[in-house]
């Protein structure tokens, strides 16, 4: 009780706060989201994602590499292809824009680790996650096509497979495959809580996989449940995930919480476009300082409870981590 108690004693200068700091965010913890089209020598600014890019597979091996000198562990990749069709055919052909850019950066940065967004939302001409029939999203016929796509992930030399569909039964179905296949070595990473959320308006431009008709409420989660949650991130480790992430991050932070406090995995949480976007726009206004929004954003979600942070501002904040 006052006036024994004087926490501030603990605050009064730089070096006694880093010594009771309890969270800190590390150049360890990130994964750099890319995104590939299909093509040759395209460098192409997202218009509300200043400083991501869509590239072509010969420019995306550059910033692969720039991504790995700065010291960030991994990657993960959106493919952006040339054909849409109704099956999301070019999700899952080893000549795919994505089992390329897998080839062309292994070939060229070996060290750096690549994960894959597992979906068909990119790839299907209707841009919903499934299969679909008439205005339903199929859910058992979608899993063959995410196991064919996880398959010929891994055939390309993937690391990691990161399934984003929110299909029910698609982790086991993923495990599966990949275990028949000899890929029983390749770790998935499920998006476990993926809610129908207005944060991903900004990727839905850069991966130009906006649905053509409805939205995504049938299969992804709503945003006012919680404990749903933990049921559904309890369903992916029994059916094999190695990794549950919560997605998007900012807003749930009482989710990656929750899930951090109720199960033993690592629990990745993304940062989405959204989230990266609101920043980014504020801060060409000159309305907030940057830098210490982001580093303050991400170190909240770590402090939350993720262990795996995956976010736009990797390279940015790799730069200011070194400083
Ligand atoms: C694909 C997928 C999406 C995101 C990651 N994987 C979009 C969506 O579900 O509509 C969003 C990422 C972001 O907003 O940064 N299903």
């Amino acid at each position: 009780m006052f006036p024994v108690h004087r926490p501030r004693r603990l605050r009064a200068k730089e070096s006694i706060r880093r010594l009771v700091r309890e969270t800190h965010l590390r150049v360890d913890d990130l994964i750099y989201p890319l995104f590939v089209i299909a093509g040759k020598n395209i460098r192409n600014e997202i218009p509300s994602m200043p400083g991501c890019y869509q590239e072509s597979v010969d420019v995306v091996i550059k910033n692969a590499k720039e991504v790995y000198d700065l010291g960030i562990p991994a990657v993960i990749l959106f493919g952006i292809p040339e054909h849409k069709d109704e099956l999301a055919s070019h999700a899952y052909s080893d000549e795919g824009v994505i089992q390329q850019a897998i080839k062309a950066i292994k070939d060229k940065v070996p060290e750096l680790y690549i994960i894959t967004d597992v979906c068909l939302c990119e790839y299907t001409s209707h841009g919903h996650c499934g299969i679909v029939r008439g205005n339903e999203i199929l859910n058992d016929p979608t899993l063959e096509l995410l196991q064919k796509e996880a398959v010929s992930h891994a055939r390309a030399g993937a690391d990691m497979v990161a399934p984003s569909d929110m299909m029910d039964g698609r982790v086991k179905a993923i495990r599966d495959a990949l275990d028949k296949e000899g890929f029983s070595h390749i770790p998935i990473m499920s998006y476990a809580a993926k809610y129908a959320s207005a944060f991903y308006g900004p990727f839905r431009e850069a991966a130009q996989s906006a649905p053509q008709f409805g939205d995504r409420h049938s299969y992804q989660m709503d945003p006012p449940n919680r404990r749903e949650a933990l049921r559904e991130v309890r369903l992916d480790i029994e059916e094999g995930a190695d990794i549950v992430m919560v997605k998007p991050a900012l807003s749930y932070l009482d989710i990656i919480s929750d899930v951090r406090n109720n199960f033993d995995i690592p629990v990745a949480a993304y940062n989405v476009s959204g989230e990266y976007s609101l920043v980014k726009a504020a801060s060409r206004m000159g309305w907030i300082d940057e830098k210490r929004i982001t580093l303050e954003i991400l170190t909240s979600i770590k402090r939350a409870g993720a262990d795996l942070i995956l976010t736009y501002h990797a390279k940015d904040v790799a730069r200011w981590l070194q400083k």
